[in-house]
């Protein structure tokens, strides 16, 4: 059994992070482990950043967002003599095992050097864009789901007393999940996403028949990711910031803007945008996220104490199990058609 053990969070913020802190702490300290908090990431293990974790410091953790140890989008591969600077602070810290909790970013890294230097790692899957694959859900997404739908809830009120179309744009990056599962909770009219190139012509052909069968107003739920695509076969992609972070991906953001100019123009309806941003990741994190946290948590505590380096808690059905880090990073993990199918049926 390893005696010293470091955790991390990674990447974006996210509910239930501290839930799992929490549960990999307690089980290991019942085992007569140390565990240490990684200061922000990767950083922490970069820069030497560490902080202690007790049974004091993990009290009353449970419900509160964000992450006690911090985060921040660092990866050691981008920096000179960042990976050589990891495993040598790591092993400088006397540290014996990681438990690395994050999203196909975070994870990727803790693949790589799994399968380059033997890493003792294992890895913990959160995002709230449930983009990972090997994973039938990520904690953390859960709660996003329930901000988005609350907040389409609301929106409801308005564009029925205006009789306006109302734009939603939510997260999820690449992949659709947050839009697709907000929108059909939220009873949307319309949902774009990155995986269903649905035109804008087509959204609003949709749009106009609603209309015309006597609903005055709509709501249209678009993921940040979703590219405008046009029936010209033209595809514009909306961006907040071109520049790219250290893991390679644009700042998103700005689409819901463009797409509700493109929908007034072309139905002459009025439309408005609202865009969810970080308020999706922010707070409580929902009680399935909190169970689902508590479980990945211990689960990954007992990878710890097995020392099955280069894996992965995650939930197949109700079950929670173990999955190869290399597998669950290879590729996203998109929103298939089925669940699409269900959204479309009540376009138009
Ligand atoms: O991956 C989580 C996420 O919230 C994405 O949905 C979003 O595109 C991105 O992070 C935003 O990142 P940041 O907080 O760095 O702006």
């Amino acid at each position: 059994m390893p005696s010293r053990i470091g955790i991390l969070t990674g990447g974006g913020d996210c509910p239930g992070l501290n839930a799992v802190i929490r549960a990999v702490t307690r089980r290991l300290l019942d085992k007569n482990a140390e565990v240490v908090g990684v200061r922000e990431g990767w950083r922490g293990l970069v820069d030497g950043l560490f902080q202690p974790l007790g049974y004091r410091e993990i009290s009353g953790i449970l419900p509160r967002g964000g992450t006690i140890v911090g985060t921040s989008r660092t990866n050691p591969y981008k920096s000179e003599e960042g990976v050589e600077r990891v495993l040598s602070t790591f092993s400088e810290e006397g540290l014996d095992a990681l438990v690395a909790i994050g999203g196909e970013d975070t994870l990727g890294v803790a693949a790589s050097l799994n399968k380059e230097h033997g890493f003792p790692v294992v890895g913990v899957p959160k995002t709230i864009d449930n983009d990972l694959s090997s994973t039938d859900y990520t904690f953390g997404f859960d709660t996003a789901v329930f901000i988005a739908t609350e907040a389409i809830d609301r929106l409801h009120t308005t564009a029925e007393s205006h009789n306006r179309v109302m734009v939603v744009e939510v997260m999820g990056r690449h992949t659709g999940w947050i839009a697709v599962m907000s929108g059909i909770a939220g009873g949307a009219d319309m949902i774009l996403i990155p995986e269903q190139p649905v035109t804008v012509e087509q959204a609003c052909t949709d749009l106009k028949h609603r209309h015309e069968r006597g609903k005055d107003f709509s709501i249209v739920v678009v993921s940040e990711g979703y590219e405008l695509t046009y029936e010209s076969g033209e595809q514009r992609a909306v961006a907040q910031q071109a520049e790219l972070d250290q893991f390679g991906h644009v700042r998103l953001g700005g689409v819901g803007d463009a797409l509700a100019q493109d929908i007034e123009e072309r139905t002459g309806y009025e439309t408005r945008v609202t865009v969810l941003g970080h308020v999706q990741r922010g707070g409580s994190p929902t009680p399935r996220d909190r169970v689902l946290a508590t479980r990945f948590g211990l689960h990954a505590a007992d990878l710890v104490e097995q020392e099955r380096w280069g894996r992965m808690a995650a939930l197949h059905g109700d079950e929670i199990v173990d999955v190869a880090l290399e597998e669950a990073t290879r590729e996203l993990k998109k929103v298939p058609e089925r669940w699409y199918r269900v959204a479309r049926a009540f376009f138009g």
